[in-house]
């Protein structure tokens, strides 16, 4: 990181409890430019009354460093509503910054980094949602979270990917229109009756895993627990112990007495949980999401000192995705 700002003694002793913590994941030679971004960002956002929330796939220094509250996409939408300040930092990706605006239209949510995307979200347009509707009249339309706000506003209601069965087993209905997740549709078609009429987005992340690369694991650590996000494809989801949402895959590590754990998602997830369960080997190899990526330090103190980066949303296309989020979270997890 290059960095103007300069690591003085006051800056070393307030984050030194901090790089304690975290220390297995930064290189001790880059604290000194790391650990000034953290006092800024915290200073200034408690100047300016701003909350950060950071998705379970934000780094380290991120998670640990300066988030308020993290969780995964649910826990992301479901704690954002329930914010005291005026002003939201998303460290995430666009369309959580979205939810959190839908949620609570009359904050401030910056997002560091608007090309912060989601293959899953680009799959599908309002266009796409409308004519699918137009084939299939009076199926209820659900729609994963990881899309665009004109998408939610085009649906009966969201889900995530912790409790997509939940939210489709209570519509009480034979069939569904499940967008856009063609793996995740899959895996949710496996736990419930209710037939599924599915889309072909794709997670770009979650996709390059294979079963081989798990098998091949298993040779190598006979005891090892295989623990997949839904959105990998079927066979890989089918060669793993458990599956979940990344909220839930973080609840299964704290409750195992595995030694040896293959988190099937994001990198910096195993990071995160490594620093919580220092005695668990974290197995590589992971896939790095390009878009939560684009969070960095140096990006959210200059959102936080300039609050250019907002978002904006279509007040009509706001009350139509809020009813489908809100229908959702009154589901559950
Ligand atoms: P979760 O809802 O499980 O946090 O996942 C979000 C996501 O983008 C996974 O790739
Ligand atoms: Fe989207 Fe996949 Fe990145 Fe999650 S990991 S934000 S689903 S591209």
């Amino acid at each position: 990181m290059n960095s103007d700002l300069k690591f003085t003694s006051e800056i070393k002793n307030k984050t030194e409890k901090l790089y304690k913590k975290i220390e297995g994941t930064i290189p001790k030679i880059e604290w000194p430019t790391v650990a000034p971004y953290i006092y800024e960002i915290n200073k200034l956002k408690k100047e300016k009354g701003v909350t950060i929330l950071a998705h379970n796939y934000q780094t380290p220094e991120i998670y640990y460093g300066v988030a308020d509250i993290v969780g995964d996409s649910l826990g992301l939408a479901i704690d954002g509503d329930k914010v005291k300040t005026d002003k939201i930092l998303m460290c995430g990706v666009h369309f959580m910054a979205e939810t959190a605006k839908i949620m609570s239209p009359e904050k401030k949510i910056l997002l560091p980094d608007f090309s912060a995307g989601c293959s899953l979200a680009e799959s599908i347009t309002a266009d796409d949602v409308r004519k699918l509707k137009k084939d299939n009249p009076g199926i209820p339309v659900v729609t994963y979270v990881n899309t665009s706000a004109d998408v939610k506003a085009e649906t009966d209601i969201c889900c995530t990917s912790a409790n997509a069965v939940k939210i489709i087993e209570s519509l009480n209905v034979d069939k569904v229109i499940f967008l856009p997740d063609e793996y995740l549709a899959k895996y949710v078609a496996s736990k419930t009756s209710v037939k599924i009429i599915s889309w072909n987005g794709k997670c770009e992340v979650h996709e390059q895993f294979t079963d081989k690369e798990i098998i091949e694991l298993r040779k190598k650590y006979p005891n090892l627990k295989v623990v997949s996000h839904p959105e990998c494809p079927p066979d890989v989801i089918k060669a793993s112990d458990y599956t979940g949402s990344t909220g839930s895959m973080i609840n299964y590590v704290k409750n195992t007495n595995a030694k040896d754990i293959f988190l099937v998602t994001e990198c910096s997830m195993s990071d995160n949980i490594q620093i919580e369960n220092p005695n668990i080997n974290f197995v590589k190899p992971c896939n790095l999401c390009p878009h939560m990526k684009k969070i960095t330090l140096q990006g959210i103190l200059k959102s936080l000192k300039e609050e250019n980066n907002y978002i904006e949303i279509d007040k009509k296309i706001i009350q139509r995705a809020r009813g489908a989020i809100e229908r959702m979270i009154a589901v559950g997890r």
